[in-house]
């Protein structure tokens, strides 16, 4: 798998089946200035909550490719209202086929609103497994236990997991979570974005490396071979 970080919590994975963007807040994000949103193409828009910096980029993408939209019942009720109807709405412990494999919705401790207020659901993260391998995509969470039930069911082969603090869990809690799900790589998100989830990228790396768990910080428009 490819997979390409686009700032913040956006994750672009390209798969063998299919093209799979995550949590598109790019266009305002000063990081992310260098990348060109008009210039995405994705088959599958994945969003984890309704908080704007998950979901700001969204409606743009989804009108503009026609690429379905993946998320919580809520989430997805929303952009249906915007005339978005090609989507496939799920909730908590919930799997959908695609083309391109398998989808868990699990489970995120956090909050959900829309970007006008309205109720988002409750927040969630996924886990996709395609013939290629398993990926955990944590959304925004604190640590829980319940992670270590995706770490009991499935062999990951990589997992995106919040890092930066404040809002979601820091980099020492990610690092165990990164333990409880089983990956042994890790893709960094939500951190050096604003100022209250900027990070100590070497304090970062140490509480991973104590996991014995290779942590991959990567600057938007960075990309790697992982899985
Ligand atoms: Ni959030
Ligand atoms: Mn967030």
């Amino acid at each position: 798998m490819k997979v390409t970080y686009l700032g913040h919590s956006s994750l672009f994975v390209e798969t063998s089946g299919a093209r799979l963007l995550f949590d598109p807040f790019i266009s305002g994000n000063p990081l992310a200035s260098a990348i060109d949103v008009e210039a995405i193409q994705t088959d599958y828009v994945l969003l984890s909550h309704g908080h704007a910096d998950h979901v700001a980029d969204a409606e743009a993408i989804l009108r503009r490719t026609g690429a379905k939209l993946v998320s919580n019942f809520e989430v997805v009720t929303w952009f249906g209202h915007k005339g978005i109807s090609n989507a496939t709405a799920m909730n908590h412990g919930g799997s959908a086929e695609f083309p391109f494999g398998r989808v868990q919705y699990v489970n995120a401790v956090h909050s959900s609103s829309m970007p006008d207020g309205s109720y988002g659901g409750n927040p969630g993260g996924f886990v996709v497994t395609t013939p290629e391998g398993s990926f955990y995509f944590s959304g925004d969470t604190a640590l829980t236990r319940d992670m270590e039930l995706i770490g009991e069911e499935y062999k990951l082969s990589w997992a995106a997991l919040c890092l930066g603090d404040t809002f979601t869990m820091g980099a020492k809690d990610a690092a165990r979570a990164a333990r409880w799900v089983g990956a042994p790589e890790v893709i960094g998100l939500h951190f050096d974005t604003f100022p209250p989830i900027c990070i100590d990228h070497a304090a970062a790396l140490g509480h991973f490396e104590q996991a014995g768990v290779k942590l991959h910080l990567l600057k938007p428009g960075q990309h790697l071979a992982i899985g």
